[in-house]
């Protein structure tokens, strides 16, 4: 997962939005994953251009599932599933777990940028 940083900083496609200090921390746990078949759940969508960077990062056999409170389905594709729901509503997580199955990694990265939570 050395890459990742490079994958960030060069990403020209959708946006992603990472604090870079987390960096570190996500190349130590989530290296162990690269090329199996992992699936990532990512509670906050965002713009879709962080799926795409932890698709590319695990590569072909990962799977990755967006959750996120407002419709971003337009940015589903090949390994990437989008839902829409609440990350505080059980029953949607429920129903994740009932669709994909246990997650290998769970990021939660659900919040608004304008709301105090
Ligand atoms: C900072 S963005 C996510 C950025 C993305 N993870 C990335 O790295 O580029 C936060 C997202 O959380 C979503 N969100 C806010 N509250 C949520 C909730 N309760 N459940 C699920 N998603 C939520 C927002 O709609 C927004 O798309």
């Amino acid at each position: 997962m050395s890459g990742l940083w490079d994958a960030f900083v060069g990403n020209e496609g959708r946006g992603a939005d990472k604090w870079t200090h987390y960096f570190p921390a996500y190349e130590r746990h989530f290296s162990r994953y690269v090329g199996r078949p992992v699936v990532m759940v990512e509670i906050g969508v965002g713009e879709g251009g962080s799926l795409q960077l932890w698709k590319g990062q695990f590569g072909p056999s990962a799977r990755m599932v967006g959750l996120d409170i407002l419709d971003k389905s337009g940015f589903e594709e090949d390994q990437i599933a989008i839902r829409v729901g609440d990350q505080a509503d059980y029953g949607v997580l429920q129903g994740l777990l009932d669709e994909f199955g246990p997650p290998d990694i769970i990021l939660d990265d659900g919040w608004w940028a304008d709301r105090e939570h």
